[in-house]
């Protein structure tokens, strides 16, 4: 059977299947386990050198957003722009940085240093239909968030996007490593001194409580705890004034749900006697547990909250066999449909960001919470995963009919640096 059949192209790859959401549960029970090491987080401290930046801080004196040069004349009130709907266009405009210049890239992200050949995919720009995202501006980034803690907190897309940002910050300020968890940097934490900001991650791949499946843990399937959030980053909550949550592939695997006292049912488990009940409703769960729990701590006060939106996967067959995703430029608008469970995913964020937003709006609080909705130009970037370049040089020893390939996470520099660019739109607005 083949492994990865959850993302093929084919939504209806068995004919007697009674609902899309039944067919979309069986497929996803086929993620094999050769895949979770991409979802697993911990590398070894001689894979993680020192923070360096070839940064220089002379003259980075910041600029400040109210200065009348930064700002446009007047803000006429500009209705708010819809990031959704767009095209990818070319451009001419060099990545802020590289796999050399930042030293916070993970390596199986790190395409440029690990021989990608090609480089077609760093010139593109996320065009909406509507609108302009202008490029990133560090500077400005950085003077938004001076005096100000950012976290992000989810599984490796949110680690993804955290040393996107973080590539991007650097080549203004040089952020400086001042906490990190024994080995597996699942939790790590920087400051920018010249301006008093601290940028975190918190590992959290469920955002509720739960266990892992692991070797280690001897779990053959995930356990959450569907409403209550995972403290490793709840407990901290007070801290922060911006905060991006990013979950959704762990979502896939073999898991059991619990709810109170209760086993709510599983996904994929068919050694226990538990009703299968899939994982959108649970991934709902999820994240209106984690939403709830912000809005008690938070609601009385004007910080801000982000849910990246689902960031779908471009397996075209065998995952580790090679040109798993041979794509070289983006899907055209129109191009490709949005696959089944993408679209699901997204909408639960979507559907429950809402939710909360409407709800500290009734309640006039003063908490902002946004969607960040990537999903759509995520899924219009086949060309943007590392595929092969997972591993240096794979192909050193000429062409090979096997070899391991990561069309999950987004080559560095690559398509997430534009995340950032929207996530300093989001920023802006709600700083204003
Ligand atoms: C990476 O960036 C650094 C600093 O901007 C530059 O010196 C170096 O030549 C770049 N390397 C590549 C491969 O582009
Ligand atoms: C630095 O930022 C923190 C919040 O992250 C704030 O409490 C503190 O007052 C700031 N320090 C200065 C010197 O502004
Ligand atoms: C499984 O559950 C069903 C229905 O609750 C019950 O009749 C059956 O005895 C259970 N089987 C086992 C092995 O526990
Ligand atoms: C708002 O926050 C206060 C504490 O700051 C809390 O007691 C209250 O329950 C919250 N209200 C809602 C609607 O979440």
């Amino acid at each position: 059977m083949g492994i990865n059949h959850h993302y093929n192209q084919n939504n209806q790859p068995c004919p007697n299947c009674p609902t899309k959401r039944l067919v979309t549960w069986v497929l996803c029970a086929l993620i094999p386990l050769a895949l979770l090491h991409f979802y697993i987080f911990p590398i070894s401290p001689t894979e993680n050198p020192p923070l360096i930046t070839e940064t220089t801080l002379e003259n980075s004196k910041p600029i400040n957003p109210l200065d009348k040069e930064a700002k446009p004349k007047s803000q006429p009130a500009q209705p708010l722009c819809d990031y959704f709907n767009g095209n990818w266009v070319k451009s001419t405009i060099e990545p802020l940085y590289n796999g050399t210049s930042c030293g916070t890239i993970k390596k199986g992200q790190n395409c440029m240093v690990h021989g990608r050949p090609d480089t077609g995919y760093l010139y593109w720009r996320w065009k909406p239909e509507n609108c302009e995202i202008p490029t990133f501006d560090p500077a400005l980034f950085l003077q938004l968030i001076k005096n100000r803690h950012i976290a992000f907190i989810g599984d490796s897309m949110a680690r993804n996007q955290l040393e996107s940002l973080l590539c991007l910050l650097a080549t203004k300020s040089k952020p400086e490593l001042v906490y990190r968890d024994s080995e597996e940097n699942k939790f790590r934490r920087w400051v920018f001194k010249e301006y008093n900001t601290t940028v975190s991650v918190f590992w959290s791949p469920f955002l509720v409580k739960g266990f892992e499946k692991s070797a280690a843990s001897g779990l053959s399937h995930n356990k959450l705890y569907v409403d209550v959030a995972d403290e490793k980053w709840a407990s901290d909550l007070h801290k922060f004034d911006i905060m991006i949550f990013s979950i959704g592939h762990w979502f896939l695997h073999p898991a059991i749900y619990y709810e109170g006292e209760n086993v709510l049912g599983c996904h994929h488990c068919p050694e226990f006697n538990h009703t299968e009940i899939g994982f959108f409703g649970v991934f709902q769960k999820a994240i209106s547990t984690t939403l709830k729990r912000v809005k008690e701590e938070l609601n009385g006060s004007d910080k801000l909250v982000v849910v990246t939106t689902f960031s779908p996967a471009h397996f075209e067959g065998e995952w580790d066999k090679a040109g798993a995703c041979p794509k070289k430029e983006p899907y055209k608008q129109g191009e490709k449909d949005m696959e089944y469970m993408d679209t699901e995913m997204r909408k639960v964020q979507i559907e429950e960001v809402t939710t909360v937003a409407k709800e500290v709006e009734a309640a006039k609080g003063r908490l902002r919470v946004e969607a960040l909705d990537v999903t759509k130009l995520a899924m219009m970037r086949p060309d943007g995963h590392p595929g092969p370049y997972m591993n240096p040089n794979p192909f050193a020893e000429g062409k090979k009919e096997r070899v391991p390939n990561d069309c999950v996470h987004w080559c560095m520099p690559g398509p997430i640096d534009s995340w950032n660019e929207i996530l300093l739109e989001i920023v802006k607005r709600w700083s204003n």
